[in-house]
């Protein structure tokens, strides 16, 4: 879904919300950026509006949870009039399972979230995984919205290069480039789209795991996105003014988002993160997994070598994307912002760093929220900070 009109997101919703036909439709939701004439560019949502059956009052809080492949990351956030209130956070385990999550292991888990929370409030913003949800831009005649999700239904592989049965699309317009006036200019006006999609059987069955968790959707989001929302909000100045990569690195993969001026320009995902260290760290001492994981965790510098053999090709993969948008666009990314849990790990930030050959650092996804957190939570939040963007990006997205 895409507004155009200050103040139309949750009206939107609404409306969405109570068309049957996009019941279980991953949709995007786009916020103004304020600070740009009447363009539509910054900061981009996407959300499953499917649920959102109440009324027209604006949620004022919300749980969001982030399904990381490893680890659950979730938060309570409220909105008060301007001010974002951050009133609980937690990390735990993920589910393991072999290939798709049982709808009944998510329930259980979505209880295990919620009752450790205490949220007050029913309505959850999810977000998903790489695998779980598309990404892409691509370029497609204009069109109202509502066609160009059918078109893409029903044409994937023209406009995706690939094959995408049963799944369900969202469409998020980007602002127009200047006119190149040294082309012919083509018969057929093409608008630049920034495309969800999701398998339409996995996001029923997590509208139907929320459910059964005594819970209510109101947003599922790709959670490469999750940071975007974060940042635009933790970082305003570096978000409308600079070129920056934001770099989430997960458990088995990690993603890369360029920003430029405000407006989400390329993303990519590499696949490697934290397991891949863990692995490497055990294979070359010989010793189990979880030693492994307790050991890159505690004493980094005691496993240098077999870290490096993972960073350096990640970090190659990912300086890779930055390489390709800079000859295409002709301009520098200034700096990395990285989120993710490697990356509360300072050994692994300064190996990213290196191989990235520009600025690279953590950032705080919090830093524009007021903290009313227990006060053990509130001590430790600079640490886990970095784990927690794609959860927040979640929550902004509802609020
Ligand atoms: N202090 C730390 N130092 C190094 N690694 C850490 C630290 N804390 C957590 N990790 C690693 O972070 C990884 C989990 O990160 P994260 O929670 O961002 O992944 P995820 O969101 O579950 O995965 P994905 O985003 O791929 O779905 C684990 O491999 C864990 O070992
Ligand atoms: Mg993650």
């Amino acid at each position: 879904m895409v507004s155009s009109r200050p103040g139309s997101v949750a009206n939107q919703l609404l409306i969405i919300g109570c068309r049957k036909l996009i019941s279980a439709s991953l949709g995007l939701v786009l916020r103004r950026n304020r600070s740009v004439n009447n363009q539509l560019t910054g900061n981009i949502r996407m959300a499953l509006p499917v649920i959102f059956s109440g009324s027209k009052k604006k949620r004022d809080q919300i749980l969001a949870i982030d399904l990381g492949t490893r680890t659950t990351k979730a938060v309570i956030m409220q909105r008060r009039g301007d001010v974002h209130v951050l009133s609980r956070y937690l990390l735990l385990d993920a589910p393991i399972f072999d290939k798709a999550l049982p709808p009944e292991l998510l329930t259980e888990h979505l209880k295990a979230v919620s009752q450790a929370m205490e949220s007050k409030s029913r309505l959850v913003s999810l977000t998903t995984n790489v695998n779980d949800a598309l990404v892409k831009h691509i370029e497609i005649p204009r069109m109202p919205l509502d066609d160009m999700r059918l078109i893409l239904k029903h044409n994937s592989r023209n406009y995706l290069q690939q094959d995408l049965q049963n799944y369900i699309f969202d469409c998020h317009l980007l602002p127009e480039s200047a006119p190149d006036t040294s082309k012919p200019s083509s018969a057929v006006p093409k608008q630049k789209v920034l495309v969800a999609g999701g398998k339409a059987q996995f996001v029923n069955e997590l509208v139907e795991g929320v459910k059964n968790a005594g819970l209510v959707a109101n947003h599922i989001l790709p959670g490469m996105i999750g940071p975007v929302n974060a940042f635009e909000l933790a970082q305003p100045q570096a978000f409308s003014n600079e070129v920056v990569a934001l770099i989430d690195v997960g458990f088995k993969s990690s993603t890369i988002c360029i920003l430029q001026h405000g407006e989400l320009v390329l993303s990519r995902v590499v696949n490697m993160g934290g397991d891949r260290l863990s692995l490497a760290v055990a294979d070359s001492m010989n010793i189990s997994y979880a030693e492994a994981e307790g050991i890159k965790v505690g004493m980094a510098g005691e496993v240098q070598s077999a870290l490096e053999s993972i960073i350096t090709p990640l970090g190659r993969e990912l300086r890779a994307s930055i390489d390709f948008y800079e000859h295409q666009a002709d301009r520098a990314v200034s700096c990395a912002y990285l989120t993710g849990g490697s990356t509360r790990s300072e050994f692994i930030v300064q190996g990213l760093q290196q191989e990235l050959m520009i600025e690279a650092k953590t950032w705080n996804p919090c830093s524009f929220m007021k903290l009313e957190l227990p006060p053990q939570q509130a001590g430790e939040l600079e640490q886990v900070a970095p784990q927690l963007a794609v959860a927040i990006g979640a929550g902004i997205a509802a609020l």
